[in-house]
Order: C-alpha cells, then sequence, then structure tokens
C-alpha cells in the first residue's frame, strides 16, 4: 500500500515535471519589448548564438540570390545547404526550452526552406521559381523580425 503511494506520488511528480518543460516549451520566455514587438529572454551567450545562426542565413541568402543572378545553381545549392537544418541542429535544449514554440517553427521553416532550395537547385529547377523560393523565405525573415527583439539587456535575465 505504501509502495503504491509512493509510486503514485512519483507518476504525479514526473506528470508535473513533463507539465512544466511543455509549457516552456511552448511559452518560451518571453516579455513585452519597448517597441511593440516581443522579447525572448536569453542569456548573453545564447543571443550571440542565435545572432551567428541570424548572420549565417543572411550569408546563404546573399550566396542563393548572387548564385541565381549569375545562373551558377552549384552556388546557389551550397549556399542554401549551409542554412538549412543542419545549421540549427546543434541548439541545446536550454535554449529550445526559452525560444517560444512559434518562434522555433517559424525558425524550423526557414532552416527547412533553405534545404528545399538546395534540392531545387541540384535538380535543377528554373532560376525564376527559386527566385520565388527565396521571396517566400525572406517574409518568414520579415515576420519574425517584426514580432521578436533579443535586447542586450532583456529584463530578468541571469548574467
Ligand atoms: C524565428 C525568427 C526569425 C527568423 C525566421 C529569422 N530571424 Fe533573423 N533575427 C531574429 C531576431 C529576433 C533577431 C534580433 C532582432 C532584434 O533584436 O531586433 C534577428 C537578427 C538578425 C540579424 C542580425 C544579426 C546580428 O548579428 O545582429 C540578421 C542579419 C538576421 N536576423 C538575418 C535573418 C535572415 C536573412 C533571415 C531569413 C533567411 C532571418 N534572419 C530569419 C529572428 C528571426
Amino acid at each position: 500500500m505504501k509502495l503504491n503511494k509512493l509510486a503514485l506520488l512519483s507518476i504525479l511528480l514526473w506528470l508535473a515535471l513533463a507539465g512544466v518543460a511543455a509549457w516552456f516549451f511552448v511559452h518560451g520566455q518571453t516579455a513585452p519589448g519597448t517597441d511593440g514587438r516581443k522579447v525572448v529572454k536569453l542569456s548573453p551567450q545564447e543571443r550571440a548564438l542565435v545572432l551567428m545562426e541570424m548572420r549565417g542565413l543572411l550569408q546563404s541568402t546573399h550566396g542563393v540570390i548572387e548564385g541565381l543572378s549569375r545562373e551558377d545553381l552549384a552556388l546557389v545549392a551550397k549556399s542554401a545547404r549551409a542554412g538549412g537544418m543542419a545549421a540549427a541542429a546543434d541548439v541545446n535544449p536550454a535554449l529550445m526550452a526559452k525560444l517560444p514554440l512559434e518562434f522555433k517553427q517559424l525558425g524550423m521553416s526557414v532552416h527547412q526552406g533553405m534545404d528545399d532550395i538546395a534540392m531545387a537547385a541540384e535538380q535543377g529547377e528554373k532560376s525564376t521559381v527559386i527566385l520565388q523560393r527565396m521571396s517566400n523565405q525572406l517574409a518568414r525573415c520579415v515576420a519574425c523580425h517584426s514580432a521578436w527583439q533579443l535586447p542586450m539587456d532583456a529584463p530578468d535575465v541571469p548574467r
């Protein structure tokens, strides 16, 4: 009987913990920003990691556009691939818990979109169609940047 109660208690504790983890996975750690956007509260190191990934995405974007302008589909494929899912795979779980679900989904869809562009270029898709794909990608960059902010001095971030 005693053992049953202990088992029940541990199951309840486990469920509570799973609930907390799920809550963070969906909501992340956010706050209202100063310019109408929402703030994701990251430590300086996590912020630096996300911004580095961002600069990588800009570099990929440049390579894709450059490749398209020169009809160099190999350059398009190589540049897009560099910003694909593999570029996001090493993100740590602590950071994942701080990013809201919407942010993660949008971010992953951009990385997936880069892989799709790489594949399209490898298969010799028409430049105008690849350009249309890239335009869809940029719409996602714009959507996320107009919704979220990563300030240096995010409130309540442990330094
Ligand atoms: C899931 C959300 C999201 C997506 C998608 C996204 N970004 Fe960002 N990006 C951000 C946030 C948030 C910042 C920080 C903005 C701020 O604090 O004002 C940022 C910052 C940047 C920066 C500045 C980096 C630095 O060192 O300061 C660049 C460049 C950038 N993004 C490029 C891109 C490009 C290009 C794309 C699309 C191919 C893209 N981003 C898609 C969220 C996103």
